[in-house]
This record gives C-alpha cells, structure tokens and sequence, in this order.
C-alpha cells in the first residue's frame, strides 16, 4: 500500500551548522512524511573560534533516524520502504580521525571559525602571494573558511593529529564523510568517502579534473593519504550498518548543503539562481558545464554531478557569512529580542527615522570582499537609537550582503538576474522577504516547497541508478509567493550607499 500511494521512501540527513535533521520524502508527491530534528550545540573557547563535538553530532544523526522511523511507525507507514538515503550537509566543517579507534582526534572545526587568521597570513606572505594565487586551481581565494587551512592548523597545533599523520593512522573528512564512514561501518569504519561538491570547498580538489591535487596539498603541506576517495554526488556508496534501524539501506546521494538547496529549488538550467537564508546566506548561480572564474569576488564550486560518468555541473557562489546568526546574536548577547520571531515587530517600530548601519563581520567578511581583517562595525547611533533600530539594521545587512554578492554575479556573468528565488529558515518572514526585494530592486520568489535542501539531497539519492523515479512533473510548477520592489531606485541606492560607507569602515578598522 504505502509503495503504491507515495512511491519509495527516500530518506535525508540533514546535518547543517545548527541542528540535524533525518526527513522522509515521499517521490511519488514529493511530501515530507515525517521528520525529527536534534539542535547541535557549538563550543566557543576563544574570541573567533567555533567548534562542535563530532561524537555529538552523530548521536543526533543516529536518534533523528530513529525518532523519524518510530514516527513513521505510528503513521502506519512501514520504514522498510524506504529505498535510499542522501546526505547533505554543512561545508567546509573539518574533523581529523583516528581509523584503529574512530575517535575524533580534535572538535569539529565549523567553517565560520576564523582561528586560521594567521596562518593565511603566512601563506600569502611567502613570495608575496595575492589572496586569489590558488584560484585557477580550486576556484577558491585563500580564506579562514575552507577545509585546508583548518586541516594545516590542526596538524601545527594539536600533537595527536601530528602523531596520528606520522603514523598513516589519521583520516579527515568534512560532516559528510565522518558521517558516512561511522554508519557504514560500526567502530571499525566504513567507506571513507565524499562526493564532488564537498570536495570543491576543502581547496584541495582540482576544479577541472575533480580529484585531489598534489600541488594544492602542497601548499598547505597536508598529505594526500588521509583525504577521502572523491565521488559524484548520486550513486550508490555503500548501505547503513546501524545496529538494527534501516541496515542494508544504501546511501546514494551527497550533496554540500548549499548545493543541495539549488538541486531542490530545481535550479538546473543555466542563469538559475537561489539564495539559502540560515545561519549565514548563500547565493549559488549554476553555469552548466562552464567553470567560470570570478573576478569580483565569487567562488567557483561544483553545483553536482548525477552520476559518475556525466558531466559536472558548476555554479558561482556568493557566501555571506552572517545572517541568522546575526539575530541569535541580538537575542543571546545583546539580550534585546526574546526570539527571531519578535525581529519583524521591534524592527518595524523603528519606522525610517534614525537609521543605523550595522555590519556584521563577525567571520571577517566573505563574498565579495574576503578580508578577514574586517571588523563588526554599528554607525549612525544617536541618543534616540532603540533597540528596534539594531534589529532592522541587521535584516538590512542581510539583504545588502546579498545585493553585493548580485552586483559581482552580473559583472562575472554579464547577466543581471531578474527575480532571486528564495529559501531557507529566514525566508518565513515576510517582513525580510519585502526588504530584499525592495534592497536589489528584483522580485523575490519564495516556493511554498519549503524542504529545499534535504529535498535535494533526496532527489541525488533517489535519482542513483533508477533507485525511484521522482515524479516531478507533478510538483511543478511548485506554487510560490513574490515580493515585487515597492521602494524607488533612487531610495534604494541611498540607502546602499549608506550600507557602502559601513563596509568601507569595516574594511578599514585595522588602518585606522
Ligand atoms: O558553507 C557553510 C554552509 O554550508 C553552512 O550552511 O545552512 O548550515 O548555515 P548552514
């Protein structure tokens, strides 16, 4: 019954930076039958650095699938049929393992730790190197944010990764792998595997042969035995070993987080673009099968690859390091919000009068200026400042972020977009969707789809080797809600300008 009323089951890891989630699709109508989601804790021990515990990370993966089986029990639905699995996951997120015990050698480290400051330094300092020296290679500027550099800090500075390197007991893998390897195997390890797109962001892999590059893993002095055989983002990898729930279960499908995002809001074609709103905010815009290299301050990255043998797809990218967690921060530290939710009320209260610039460079600051230097700064405050005007100034900085990252995509790709398809936990709030469209001056399209990421981890997973036949036809068009611009050019670009003279004393705070 439940084969012929949902079709198989496709199931979803969803490990993102602040809580993971396992999701039931069904590929027949494309719902979410059921799902459980864990939140995962971070650890700050210094100013700038973010870490997370990866025993911790896969106990929460392991109870979301058993909490989303047990529900799925009670729906009268039988989880052997589920046919597959995906993986999607936060990027860039470094974690270096013992293979004889399986223990974590160190704490995750999170992608938005910025604790690398120095060691890039070091790295452009020798033979006077630019920022973009490697870019031709992975299509990345060397930055705080990819696997490499956090790889080459944990090899400097934690004595069992350099004891376990020497002895050829240690292996590395982003979120993705370290999953994989522990529920493919049990204590003794699984496949140790990771696919293309994740690849794409360590600054390791080669941008056009797709396999690790021994030029690359020179400059950051890491060897090449301890990184993951690369993959394509949908095939079979292997089947889930987990002590009774779903064994035997293939794992077919992984994907970055960001990537998967695009593949679920069926970005396929060439010029489409999406924009993911979480804890930071990324705009990815495929460009087929062409590698385009930013000159303005854009990744180059892989957007997928649905099978071994088919061609890549690229994409452009745009990440803004901070966006949601610019709210948690107004609720945590500052204490002015009770929840994100009261961000719409308090912002609006501020009404147009005494407006405040805030620049959140928390990470320093990413797409499309890369200067970790850059600091946080708030201008504009006045003895009439309330806590609404804080709150409204980071929504604005949120979609201002995301006109920078607009205007280098039309200079790279000479082909402005005309409507920015949205997604993402932000994307609720109408309030921010309005002020986006308003800031670039396009209409926002926000699908009622709202499982974008998990789902296009779910299509990679379903689509490897005829494992279900999606049928999305049935699902397009998926109905959206627009935002048209309702502000004038010229308002608009006052009020970029303003939000450009806040970046321009971000960028200079370590000057002055
Ligand atoms: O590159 C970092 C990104 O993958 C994190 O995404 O959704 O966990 O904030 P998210």
């Amino acid at each position: 019954d439940t084969a012929l009323k949902y079709g198989p089951l496709i199931g979803a890891i969803d490990e993102g930076t602040s809580s993971t989630r396992f999701l039931v699709f069904a590929s027949k109508t494309a719902e979410v039958l059921t799902y459980h989601q864990v939140p995962i804790p971070s650890i700050v021990p210094q100013e700038g650095w973010f870490e997370q515990d990866p025993i911790l990370i896969l106990h929460a993966v392991k109870e979301t699938i058993k909490v989303t089986c047990d529900n799925l029990d009670k729906l009268n639905i039988d989880a052997g049929e589920i046919a597959a699995i995906g993986i999607t996951n936060q990027r860039e997120t470094t974690i270096l393992w013992d293979r004889e015990t399986g223990l974590p050698l160190y704490n995750a480290i999170v992608w938005m730790d910025t604790r690398t400051n120095t060691t890039v330094d070091e790295i452009l300092k020798y033979g006077l190197r630019s920022q973009y020296f490697l870019q031709q290679a992975c299509g990345l500027p060397v930055s705080t944010y990819f696997s490499a550099l956090k790889i080459k800090w944990l090899m400097d500075n934690v004595p069992a990764v350099k004891t376990a390197v020497d002895e050829e007991r240690c292996l590395f893998g982003t979120v993705d792998t370290w999953i994989i390897w522990n529920l493919t195997g049990g204590i003794n390890g699984g496949v140790h595997i990771t696919d293309v797109t994740n690849a794409s962001r360590t600054m390791l892999m080669n941008i056009e042969t797709l396999k690790w590059d021994q030029k690359l893993c020179d400059v950051f002095g890491i060897p090449m035995n301890i990184l993951p055989e690369i993959r394509s983002s949908s095939e079979i990898y292997a089947c889930l070993f987990m002590e009774g729930i779903l064994d035997g279960v293939p794992i077919s499908g992984i994907l970055g987080d960001q990537q998967a995002a695009l593949v679920g809001e069926m970005c396929f074609k060439n010029a489409q673009a999406k924009c993911t709103y979480g804890t930071g905010c990324f705009i990815l815009y495929n460009t087929g099968q062409r590698r385009v290299i930013s000159s303005h301050g854009l990744l180059t990255t892989v957007a997928y690859q649905f099978g071994p043998k088919t061609q890549p797809i690229y994409a452009l990218e745009g990440s803004v390091a901070i966006a949601g967690i610019s709210i948690k921060w107004l609720r945590d530290n500052l204490e002015i919000l009770k929840d994100a939710a009261e961000s719409t009320e308090l912002a609006q209260s501020a009404g147009t009068e005494g407006e405040v610039v805030f620049v959140p460079a928390f990470s320093g600051l990413y797409a499309p200026y890369w200067r970790q230097d850059a600091r946080s700064v708030i201008c504009g405050l006045t003895e009439e400042t309330k806590p609404g005007h804080l709150v409204k100034a980071a929504l604005e900085a949120v979609c201002f972020q995301v006109r920078d990252v607009l205007e280098a995509m039309t200079l790279d790709c000479s082909m402005p977009l005309n409507k920015l398809l949205v997604d993402g936990g932000m994307t609720v709030n109408d309030y921010l969707m309005q002020m986006q469209s308003d800031y670039t001056g396009i209409p926002v399209v926000r699908p009622t789809l709202t499982e974008t990421t998990s789902f296009g981890a779910a299509i990679a997973a379903g689509i490897a080797e005829g494992i279900a036949v999606w049928e999305l036809d049935k699902i397009l068009p998926v109905p959206c809600d627009t935002f048209q611009p309702q502000i004038s050019e010229d308002l608009r670009n006052i009020k970029f300008s303003k939000w450009k003279m806040g970046i321009e004393r971000s960028l200079g705070w370590i000057k002055t």
